[in-house]
């Protein structure tokens, strides 16, 4: 673990501490401990989600780490993010925490959360330790009130590695988040990338609590993509990154933040696919490629795309990739539902850009051989879409039977999104198509009798795009 408790008075700054101030601060403190919590609303599908773990691995112990504080630079550290499957099995978000799931004589497994404790009072840990204490942190939840918010018990993390090293319990580890438990646990690779693979496709099918959190991110996300159109005129008199900010602020108010660095690409920087620099201009004729989605509390993400005409309406020529693009979304979108392939949403589509792509005379025909080949690649570039939860591209450990090449379930949560991608320097397409990107994203629920688009309430349709744009900046 990379959290090691203070043993004695800190050196450097804080060398130089009295006998007599460390008896100040030791005592009269308050007694702050917050009896009978609530358990959050995750908490009984935390249970099961641990249940179905306990189920595949019947026998043996497993180490789920939530991941470790890391250095930004010098004392600064990154805003930490916990490791999607630990916060799954949980609910927690903490720093330098770990899931354990002793098997039982009787059957089952027996969770605990090894969390980090209250600061100590008595070795100074509050107000000397800048990473984990306390008064620089801010409070944590006493181990008591973990149990009840979590639903499970809670351990000193003090205590992990003693108890993970004195019984010899076959063990599986969830390697990648935790260096120090890796380097001492993680001794049997192949076994581990099986809990690993396990931990992701777990996460396929949402439960009923998940989708409210990814309906709810939808619906932040309309929210910050109507505060970055209205805010067009700004970002023309300034530049991208005025619509980072603007977007980036209703994710944080409404959510933790963006669940992924928001893509905000204007003319030519709308054709690289993660353009996430920011720092280019606005210019009013071209098309800004906003590609963004708030993250809950509960770290459940959005991902959604639109591409906006800057001066409110599409030239000829835009509209024309910008349909393309949107028929090979709706034939996407039509080819979702439960029993459909995983891979026909993305044949859909791609069959669809390709015939574009051959009608403008920029590949060799028929559309079938073309998309036989993959030859429309070299302007639609990546997929056409992925799984969506906590990651952004969730589940991404999966094996390639349950996810690639899958059947798609109730509950499953996936993003369409089709583009086109005419490269700035591309000189086997006419001038005029040169640095246009466009992209339509939405985030699809597969339901038992089709699917639900989550991020509907934001326009698709080149005309429904111009009227919303006009509708918000008047
Ligand atoms: N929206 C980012 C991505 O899907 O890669
Ligand atoms: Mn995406």
């Amino acid at each position: 673990m990379s959290y090691r408790r203070p043993t004695g008075r800190r050196k450097g700054l804080y060398d130089g501490v009295t006998d007599e101030l460390a008896a100040l601060m030791r005592t009269g403190w308050a007694d702050s401990q917050q009896l009978d919590l609530a358990p959050e609303a995750q908490a009984p599908y935390a249970a099961a989600r641990r249940d179905a773990l306990s189920a595949r691995f019947p026998g043996e112990r497993l180490v789920i780490p939530a991941g470790t504080l890391k250095i930004r630079s010098n004392d600064d550290l990154y805003a930490f993010r916990p490791s999607s499957a630990y916060t799954h099995l949980t609910g927690d978000q903490t720093p330098d925490a770990a899931l354990v799931l002793n098997p039982m004589p009787e059957g089952g497994h027996e969770p605990v959360a090894y969390l980090l404790p209250r600061s100590s009072r008595e070795n100074g840990e509050f107000w000397l330790n800048a990473a984990t204490g306390e008064l620089w942190v801010g409070r944590r939840h006493a181990l008591e009130e973990a149990e009840q918010l979590l639903g499970l018990p809670c351990r000193d993390i003090g205590n992990l590695v003693d108890d993970l090293t004195t019984s010899s319990v076959p063990t599986r580890l969830h390697q990648g988040h935790d260096a120090a438990l890796d380097q001492r646990l993680g001794t049997d690779p192949d076994r581990d990338t099986e809990l690993g693979e396990f931990l992701a496709e777990l996460r396929l099918i949402k439960d009923p609590w998940e989708i409210e959190q990814l309906r709810f991110a939808c619906t932040a996300t309309t929210r910050g993509f109507e505060d970055a159109a209205r805010d067009l005129t700004t970002a023309i008199a300034t530049s991208e990154r005025w619509i980072e900010g603007t977007f980036n602020r209703r994710a944080r108010l409404e959510g933790n933040g963006v669940g992924y660095g928001t893509i905000c690409a204007a003319g030519p920087h709308a054709t690289i696919m993660h353009w996430v620099r920011n720092d280019g201009p606005v210019r009013p004729g071209e098309l800004l490629l906003l590609d963004a989605g708030v993250e809950t509390n509960d770290l459940y993400t959005a991902d959604v795309t639109r591409t906006l005409p800057i001066s409110g309406r599409f030239s000829p020529l835009q509209r024309d990739i910008y349909d393309a693009v949107h028929e090979a979304q709706e034939a996407g979108m039509a080819a979702v539902g439960p029993g459909a392939r995983y891979r026909d949403f993305h044949e859909a589509a791609q069959r669809v850009l390709a015939a574009h792509l051959v009608d403008w005379g920029f590949l060799d025909g028929p559309a079938d051989r073309v998309y036989e080949l993959g030859l429309q690649r070299r302007f639609t570039m990546a997929g056409t879409g992925h799984m969506l939860g906590l990651d952004v591209h969730d589940c991404a450990q999966a094996r390639t039977a349950t996810y690639v090449d899958c059947e798609l379930e109730p509950g499953m949560v996936l993003t369409v999104e089709p583009g086109l991608y005419f490269q700035q320097d591309d000189l086997t397409v006419p001038a005029e198509f040169r640095g246009i990107g466009v992209r339509i994203e939405d985030d699809l629920l597969v339901t038992p009798t089709g699917h639900v688009n989550l991020s509907a309430t934001l326009p698709r349709t080149s005309t429904e795009v111009e009227s919303w744009m006009a509708a918000l900046t008047d």
